[in-house]
């Protein structure tokens, strides 16, 4: 069995299809018994209770200006780094590989390359430290690790949408021009942890979109925001 967690957001969404074929899968949303973030403890007897070949973490607290504006003891901490920490500890007790999503805002913004899976993480905000704190966490059992960034798809909360949506309501649209990012699709991740996911392609570090893309507004040369390309493993 497969335990989701997030099976609504756009990456969860397409992990339900690209997961399905491998194992029965468990999807839950926030709004399931025992699928609430905000109650690690909850989370992880759901894990325990149901003893999963493996699970994987869809769910996050993804708002990133909502995250700069609360207490750090809150919703961000408990949902992108006490849930996971709770995920790993019942994973460890199960056996169960524990999948789950980082993001770029563990680095500092800063260098003019690719980031790759070793360089020192510098996160500059509250989600980017609760986000590199959860990843630190779910690594204390077996795990696989996915930073990515820019992520889109159909359906949900994203750049591409925001912008069609803005270009049917307004004549000119305003963008900031200083960023760089690896757009990466929901359905690309959800096919690489399905890839990933199979035993036999345990412990191999992999990636989720090219480092090489990047969005149409160039980057400010004083201020490079290099892509994070890459995934932990351990
Ligand atoms: N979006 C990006 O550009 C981006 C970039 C880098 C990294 N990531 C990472 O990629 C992963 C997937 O992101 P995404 O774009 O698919 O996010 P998303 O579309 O915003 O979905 C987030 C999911 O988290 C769930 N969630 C929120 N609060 C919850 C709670 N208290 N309990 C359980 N579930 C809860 C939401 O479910 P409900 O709707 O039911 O609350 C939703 O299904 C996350 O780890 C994120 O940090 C995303």
């Amino acid at each position: 069995m497969i335990v989701l967690f997030g099976s609504g957001g756009q990456v969860g969404w397409e992990l339900r299809r690209s997961l399905a074929p491998l194992d029965a899968l468990h999807p839950l949303t926030s709004k399931d018994p025992g699928g609430n973030l905000g109650d690690p403890g909850a989370v992880a007897d759901t894990i325990r209770r149901l003893r999963p070949a493996a699970v994987v973490n869809a769910s996050a607290h993804t708002a990133v200006d909502a995250a700069e504006s609360e207490p750090e003891s809150t919703r961000a901490r408990v949902l992108n780094t006490d849930a996971p920490a709770a995920m790993a500890a019942a994973c460890q007790d199960c056996g169960a590989l524990l999948v789950h999503y980082s993001t770029d805002y563990v680095f500092d913004g800063s260098g003019d390359r690719p980031w790759t899976e070793d360089d020192p993480t510098g996160p500059l905000g509250v989600y980017g430290r609760t986000k590199r704190d959860g990843e630190t966490a779910a690594l204390a059992c077996d795990a696989l690790v996915f930073r990515t960034s820019w992520v889109y798809a159909a359906r949900g909360k994203n750049f591409a949408r925001t912008m069609l949506r803005l270009a049917g309501e307004r004549d000119r649209l305003t963008v900031v021009s200083d960023q760089t990012g690896a757009p990466t699709g929901a359905e690309l991740i959800a096919d690489a942890t399905a890839h990933s996911t199979t035993s036999s392609r345990r412990g191999k570090p992999r990636g989720t979109a090219s480092p090489n893309l990047s969005s149409n507004a160039p980057a400010r040369p004083e201020s490079p925001s290099a892509p994070p390309g890459s995934i932990r493993c351990r």
